[in-house]
């Protein structure tokens, strides 16, 4: 059974692919400081698949620890790598704490794998490495631009330090998945999105309103170039999302990749904006939601939706859960965390 190291693996990206992998045969090992997270997770994935994955609570940023755990856990062939800070609004807020946490975790895992001799990472990350593309939908050559905030600026940064390792390390190869917008839950409704306080991100702050938690949603803008005036966004299944991770897994156990680094684009390849998302969940759920349109939110951009065609080709994967059961799916896991029956 091939071992894989899964960091962030108890967050909510993390969780999922860890159900996925074990699923399709893959013994799993997670490290992960909590964070943002809870040691409940474990529980409801072994839950899930019966399959207890094997823990340790590890800041990927301090290297004994990460050190030390490896040498009590070989034979591992490949780490997927998410753990890190991950809200943009507070990168802005503490860009240090962004810089040092998710460059050095990062630095910390590549040599762990020249120590450890493990072959093959998948690295989370982001679209938002594009900004605001010129051209849409925006494919894996569409320029890299400037950062918007710390947190998309250690995403560039770091896909650069796996492109300078790997260029001198050629045993060792790696892929980096850019997101769109992660959505959705485990239909077991066991694991899902758990944001710590007032949620940053679109869905949790819609399935929190529609559970009462929250007053009402505020859609920041409707004064875009959009059919609607709200912004576009690309919303993928966070099942679609972590199937996508083993896609990449397999490429590099395969010796499939062309190149050292690839890079592709985690998509839907359709975009969706902020109205036709709340009316997908009104039709999905039959729950009226509370919202009201007020100022646009800085930094966001206007509208990107992903050509996933390069993944659909090389990666032999695309996203094909239905928008109708992730939304059914976000809202039965917000219910379960909520006790609304
Ligand atoms: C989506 C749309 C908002 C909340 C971010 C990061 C990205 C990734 C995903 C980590 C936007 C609108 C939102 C609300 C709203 N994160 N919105 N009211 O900003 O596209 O992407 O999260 O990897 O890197 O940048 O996601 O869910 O915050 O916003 O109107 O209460 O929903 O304006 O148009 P975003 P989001």
């Amino acid at each position: 059974m091939k071992k894989i190291l899964v960091t962030g693996g108890t967050g909510f990206i993390g969780s999922h692919t860890t159900v996925e992998l074990q699923q399709k045969g893959y013994q799993v090992v997670i490290v992960d400081n909590l964070s943002n997270s809870s040691a409940d997770v474990i529980d409801n994935i072994t839950k899930i698949t019966g399959q207890k994955p094997i823990f340790g609570k590890v800041d990927v940023s301090n290297k004994e620890q990460l050190f030390d755990f490896l040498k009590q856990n070989q034979g591992i062939e490949s780490i997927i790598h998410f753990a890190a800070s991950k809200a943009v609004g507070e990168s802005v807020q503490v860009p240090l704490k962004y810089y040092r946490n998710n460059i050095n975790g990062l630095i910390n895992i590549l040599e762990a794998m020249k120590e450890f001799k493990i072959s093959n990472l998948v690295f989370s990350s982001s679209c938002t490495v594009y900004g605001q593309p010129e051209k849409l939908p925006v494919t894996e050559q569409s320029p890299i631009q400037p950062a918007l905030s710390p947190y998309g600026n250690t995403k560039q940064i770091n896909e650069e330090i796996i492109r300078d390792f790997v260029k001198v390390n050629p045993e060792i190869h790696a892929i980096a998945l850019r997101y769109f917008n992660p959505v959705g839950a485990h239909p077991s409704s066991l694991i899902g999105e758990l944001p710590l306080g007032v949620p940053a991100n679109l869905i949790p702050y819609i399935t929190q309103t529609a559970a009462g938690i929250r007053e009402c949603l505020s859609v920041f803008g409707n004064d875009y170039d959009t059919p609607d005036g709200t912004p576009i966004r690309d919303y993928i299944d966070i099942i679609d999302l972590a199937n996508a991770h083993i896609a990449a897994i397999k490429r590099m156990e395969d010796n499939k990749q062309k190149q050292s680094l690839e890079f592709f684009n985690i998509g839907t390849g359709n975009g969706l904006s902020v109205l036709e998302l709340i009316k997908a969940f009104e039709e999905a759920t039959g729950v009226k939601l509370n919202y009201k349109i007020v100022g646009r939110r800085e930094g966001d951009i206007e509208k990107v939706w992903a050509d996933t065609s390069f993944a659909n080709k090389e990666l032999g994967w695309k996203a094909v859960v239905p928008l109708k059961e992730t939304m059914l799916n976000a809202w039965n896991w917000q219910k379960k965390v909520s006790g609304i029956k």
